[in-house]
């Protein structure tokens, strides 16, 4: 998209919008840009040179901080979409490599296509052995996010025939080792934690079995895989494959504008990912539904959700696109019915907690006025533990299932020929220019 800017006033054209000065009587004329889909936006691109002016929006509720042809989200009415198709149909009936594909290629693979990616992704499942070293540096107690901000960070240093961010062949072989290399680095992280052997990945397995695979496995015994499971884990993956601008995603764009190679970037998409406002929230419903402990408390905890002087919130409710049911939680919601009769384990109470929850808040009008619904974390954490997954695993998870994400807008930036290093301004808001005091006259 070319470069444009906003004009001094001479007509208001049906294309633009008037921004006046009422200090100065001063107006100018701003181009509006449309997608294809979703809210039309003002360039303001031009602006501050224009005018003067910066535009003030912290937190980004109003920003389009790029144009992406990937992921298309209405939160009004609760759509996400994934090249034009709907994540329920995607999560039913495609496979988390075919999404893989898709988010990288714009299109869904012919067989022949699939079959090719697959291997390709397949090929590239090891890690260097000497990484095996990082993960016996840290204390068996580490949270495994932090293990996987350092080892994902560390790639750059061993996979230097994937970092020169100008070639194209370099850049793609950098997305397919991420997503392959991915589950081995979470699987290891979690092996390293209980204190069991590292699993080497198994290529004649699919990626979710595989992954399954080199979590649940011990050298001591067989280890069949349950294919409802490794079906819920695929789809898990797919659920959270992509989400277009949020708040990790934008902390990859950011990092990469720069020209950090991939590596670097996605490291610092799992650092973003970690907080308890984003990623870390499936973490922190399990941890909520399990203080609740009863169903007779939740009216005691709805309270505290709504209470202005008490910092709690309702975990896994919320977000700042859906004003409506999060389409990944209607997905996981059934899934987790799925799972749980696969499990023997129907009756687990944090599920029937959970349900009952989201019925309370449902129903009461604070959440109904501000239209917070559940998440997709308010779910899956339920099947995540059901499934044998600690809780400091949830997240990383989601950033392995994210990676593909990560790696397809970073990837779509770089190509961007118009993309620029991000640097926003700022409302300053300190002291003004003053003298210097030496450190006999401050007092
Ligand atoms: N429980 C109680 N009140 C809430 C909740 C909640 N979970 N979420 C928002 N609110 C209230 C806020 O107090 C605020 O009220 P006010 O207008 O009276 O001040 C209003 O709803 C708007 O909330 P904001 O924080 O301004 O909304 P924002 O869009 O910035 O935040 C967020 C979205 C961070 C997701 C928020 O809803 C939240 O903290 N939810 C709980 C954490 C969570 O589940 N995060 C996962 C998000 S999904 C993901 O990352 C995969």
């Amino acid at each position: 998209m070319a470069q444009s800017t906003s004009t001094e006033k001479t007509s208001a054209g049906p294309n633009t919008v008037t921004l006046t000065d009422n200090s100065t009587g001063r107006s100018w004329e701003l181009p509006i840009l449309e997608g294809n889909e979703g809210p039309r936006v003002i360039d303001v691109r031009g602006l501050y040179n224009d005018t003067g002016f910066f535009t003030y929006d912290p937190g980004f509720g109003a920003t389009a901080s790029c144009d992406s042809a990937i992921t298309f989200i209405d939160g009004e009415k609760g759509i996400l979409r994934h090249g034009g198709y709907a994540i329920e149909d995607l999560a039913e009936h495609s496979s988390y490599m075919e999404v893989c594909y898709l988010l990288l290629q714009g299109e869904l693979p012919t067989r022949a296509q699939r079959k090719e990616f697959e291997s390709t992704i397949t090929y590239h499942t090891m890690l260097h052995e000497q990484m095996l070293n990082f993960y016996r540096g840290f204390r068996r107690d580490s949270h495994p996010m932090s293990i996987m901000v350092a080892v994902v960070g560390a790639l750059s240093a061993f996979y230097h025939d994937s970092t020169d961010i100008s070639d194209p062949y370099q850049r793609m072989v950098a997305s397919h080792r991420l997503i392959a290399k991915m589950p081995t680095i979470a699987a290891m992280a979690y092996k390293y934690s209980v204190g069991q052997p590292f699993v080497y990945p198994r290529n004649d397995l699919k990626y979710a079995e595989n992954f399954l695979y080199m979590t649940f496995s011990v050298p001591c015994e067989d280890f069949k895989i349950r294919p409802a499971l490794a079906r819920a884990m695929d789809r898990i993956f797919i659920l959270h494959a992509d989400h277009e601008q949020n708040a990790s995603t934008s902390t990859v764009r950011i990092a990469g504008s720069s020209g950090a190679n991939p590596f670097a970037c996605i490291a610092a998409g799992i650092a973003s990912l970690w907080g308890p406002a984003h990623g870390g929230a499936n973490e922190a419903v399990l941890q909520m539904l399990q203080e609740i402990g009863s169903k007779d408390r939740i009216p005691e905890f709805i309270q505290r959700a709504k209470d202005k002087d008490d910092p709690f919130r309702l975990m896994g409710f919320g977000h700042r696109v859906y004003k409506n049911y999060d389409p990944r939680a209607a997905v996981l919601r059934k899934s987790c019915h799925e799972v749980l009769d696969d499990l023997g384990k129907r009756d687990e109470p944090l599920l029937d907690l959970a349900m009952e929850l989201e019925r309370i808040a449902l129903e009461d009008d604070y959440f109904a006025e501000k239209k917070l619904f559940p998440n997709v974390d308010f779910y899956s954490g339920i099947i995540l533990q059901a499934m044998g997954f600690p809780t400091t695993m949830f997240t990383v998870l989601f950033a392995l299932a994210r990676t593909v994400g990560w790696v397809a807008q970073w990837k779509e930036m770089v190509e961007d020929p118009h993309h620029r290093i991000s640097r926003p301004r700022q409302l300053y808001t300190g002291h003004p220019k003053r003298d210097f005091v030496p450190i006999d006259q401050r007092g």
